[in-house]
């Protein structure tokens, strides 16, 4: 039984893979996933998943309660794991291009008990993300069309109706968060029809978010005063709260925002050319979007003291006292609105390609590896995620789903810097088209780093990770564990 649990997947060195020539195999008789996206598509899928909620919600209350202007420091903090994390990303995903992502990484060093939990990890981040930034899409849409354009939208329809108050549920009198459904909905179809159009869609999605990111920096620059900036790290007044205690805090909320340019992997099933264009798709946009958030930080808090920035839209927040710069607070929430879109978007695409990879070996229920005979995506997978994902964001309020995207996550990139070590030494001869340099230094550095942002600051969410485990303890050995292809005959 115990060896059982810890059979490994054999990794196969990846031949070399050209456009159209479906690499990764599947069910018997069935399509695969097409081979289309070049380097630039990773990279826009990259950002595409990167910025958004992250940047355009979270900063401002981290800014406010947390760090102050040190918020940019809390970026570099988070920034810094991740980087460490994106360049064994970077090796798994050149070397094993298929759509599991860390998880596929997990069976093929750590075993089959360690993949399983991961992927089912995953589902927290990539499920899950997509409905908590349903939920920010929501509030964002709303509040433009009620406050922007002065247009009616019943509350009832407008938020979920329960919220979380720390220690219990609590009735809100709303019905559901219609807004948070439909943009779910819309996206499934999207990700149901094809990944050249879904790439094609974030690749304009991504433009729009961009380009407003940039004029922000660009005029909101020229607003500064860095009186603002002083006291760099405000004096400590409590337990997380300023101080670099409330640094540290704060970087592990913001890490939220870097999540994502992992979930370029789960593409990679779908690449022209993996070996060489997942490490630019994975690096790239992680290098892209640290650059942004660096500096829209400290333009947000230059220009506005970080006291007034703690609101759930601070970017359009800091432009508040300019009413010269009522436009650009106009294009910043069409931004935002585009920009979480394009995150929904590929956490949507994300999660269908784990179940996927998981169904290809026994873990998930076959039909979530079904490739649309026309559409060539996993379309079962895709239906079914979308209605899950419509359900969570319609029902559930967002502080309940946003901690427990960022826990999955880190357990997940502290595996994949393991497993990068672990293959090292257990297949040392594996053509490895991208290697992370000083492995042996970079990859512990990384699990510590991860493990440190998922420990300490989450430790009141411990219950509900431990009910999702169990709950994922429960589902492995009612189905995966008797399921899988590698178990043998008896
Ligand atoms: N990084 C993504 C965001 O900030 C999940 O919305």
């Amino acid at each position: 039984m115990l060896k059982a649990l810890f059979r490994v997947k054999p990794v196969a060195p990846a031949g070399h893979v050209d456009a159209g020539e479906p690499f990764e195999g599947s069910l018997d008789g069935e399509a695969t996933l097409k081979r289309t996206l070049t380097a630039k598509h990773l990279v826009l899928l990259g950002v595409g998943a990167v910025i958004g909620a992250g940047i355009f919600v979270l900063t401002g209350q981290a800014a406010a309660n947390h760090a102050g202007p040190a918020i940019m420091l809390s970026f570099v903090m988070a920034g810094f794991a991740c980087a460490l994390a994106g360049l064994c990303y970077a090796e798994f995903s050149a070397l094993m291009p298929v759509s599991g992502s860390a998880y596929s990484y997990s069976y093929a060093t750590l075993g089959e008990f360690v993949a399983w939990f991961i992927g089912w990890c995953l589902v927290l981040e990539y499920l899950f993300a997509s409905a908590t930034v349903a939920v920010g899409w929501s509030g964002y849409l709303i509040s433009f069309l009620t406050t922007t354009l002065h247009l009616p939208f019943p509350t009832e329809l407008a938020q979920a109706p329960i919220n979380w108050d720390g220690h219990t549920f609590i009735a809100t009198g709303s019905i559901l968060n219609l807004p948070a459904i439909a943009i779910v909905a819309a996206i499934s179809g999207l990700c149901y029809v094809g990944i050249t159009q879904s790439a094609f869609v974030n690749a304009i999605v991504v433009a729009i978010k961009v380009t407003v990111i940039v004029l922000f920096i660009g005029i909101g620059a020229t607003y500064i005063d860095p009186a603002n900036w002083t006291p760099f790290i405000p004096a400590n007044e409590g337990p997380g709260k300023f101080g670099f205690e409330g640094v540290t805090r704060a970087a592990a909320i913001v890490f939220f925002a870097y999540i994502g340019f992992d979930a370029v992997s789960t593409a990679a099933g779908e690449a022209k050319n993996p070996q060489r264009d997942m490490p630019v798709g994975i690096l790239g946009s992680l290098a892209i979007c640290t650059v942004i958030y660096i500096i829209v930080c400290a333009v947000l808090t230059g220009m506005t003291n970080y006291t007034l920035l703690g609101t759930a839209k601070p970017v359009a927040t800091a432009l508040e006292p300019y009413p010269n710069l009522a436009w650009l607070k106009t294009a910043v929430e069409i931004g935002a609105i585009a920009g979480l879109s394009s995150v929904i978007l590929v956490m949507l695409m994300a999660q269908p390609r784990i179940f996927y990879s998981m169904a290809k070996d026994g873990l998930m229920p076959k039909f979530f590896g079904r490739v649309h005979p026309k559409y060539r995506t996993p379309y079962v997978g895709t239906i079914i995620v979308g209605v899950l994902a419509a359900a969570l964001a319609g029902l559930m309020p967002l502080n309940v789903l946003g901690e427990l995207v960022s826990m999955g996550t880190l357990l997940a990139f502290a595996t994949v810097c393991a497993g990068v070590l672990i293959l090292r030494y257990t297949r040392p001869e594996m053509p490895r088209p991208f290697k992370v340099p000083m492995a042996i230094v970079i990859c512990p550095l990384g699990v510590v780093a991860c493990l440190y942002l998922f420990w300490q600051p989450f430790v009141e969410h411990w219950k509900i990770f431990v009910g999702w485990t169990i709950l994922g303890l429960v589902v492995y050995f009612t189905y995966g564990f008797w399921n899988s292809k590698l178990r043998q005959p008896t």
